[in-house]
């Protein structure tokens, strides 16, 4: 009898950790960002600027990274703590769906669990640098 308790409790013990470590985490598709038109039309002062990109890249490393992956694939170290997806940066989709000007609008202001950078990345030159170093992430 108490073999078979022992037996069935490691079965139990099993099955949940099974469970526990195979089933991935289900993260919410993001909702569509709602900007405002006037960031879609927005020049981007330094587009293509190879200085501006390593500007962009430390930057990144500093403060986007820990979410978002070293490659932009929305997988860092803290992204299994999110609830919504941040995104596949690599993704042509994602590049084509965005105008510079709104990553900058997404960047500056987040949304939800998307921390704004608005005081931490206060000058325009590092924001249109993380926007470009964003657009390098393509495949
Ligand atoms: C704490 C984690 C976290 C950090 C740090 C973070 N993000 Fe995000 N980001 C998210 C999440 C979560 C989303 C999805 C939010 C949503 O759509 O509601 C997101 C969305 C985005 C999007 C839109 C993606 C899409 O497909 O619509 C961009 C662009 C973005 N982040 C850029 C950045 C940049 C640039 C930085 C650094 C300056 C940064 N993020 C830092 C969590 C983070």
């Amino acid at each position: 009898m108490k073999t078979r308790i022992f037996l069935l409790s490691a079965m139990l013990i099993a099955a949940f950790a099974f469970f526990a470590f195979s089933v991935p985490q289900d993260q919410k598709k993001p909702a569509p960002w709602k900007i405002d038109a006037k960031f879609k039309a927005m020049k981007n002062p330094s587009a293509g600027d190879a200085e501006s990109v390593k500007l962009g890249k430390a930057l990144y490393a500093k403060h986007c990274k820990s979410c978002h992956g070293n490659l932009g694939l929305g997988d860092g170290p803290k992204s299994t703590n999110l609830e919504t997806f941040p995104g596949d940066f690599s993704d042509a989709k994602f590049q084509a769906a965005y105008a510079d000007g709104e990553l900058y609008y997404m960047t500056v202001n987040g949304r939800d669990e998307m921390p704004k950078f608005d005081s931490k990345i206060p000058d325009e030159e590092g924001r249109w640098a993380v926007v470009n170093y964003v657009r390098s992430l393509k495949k």
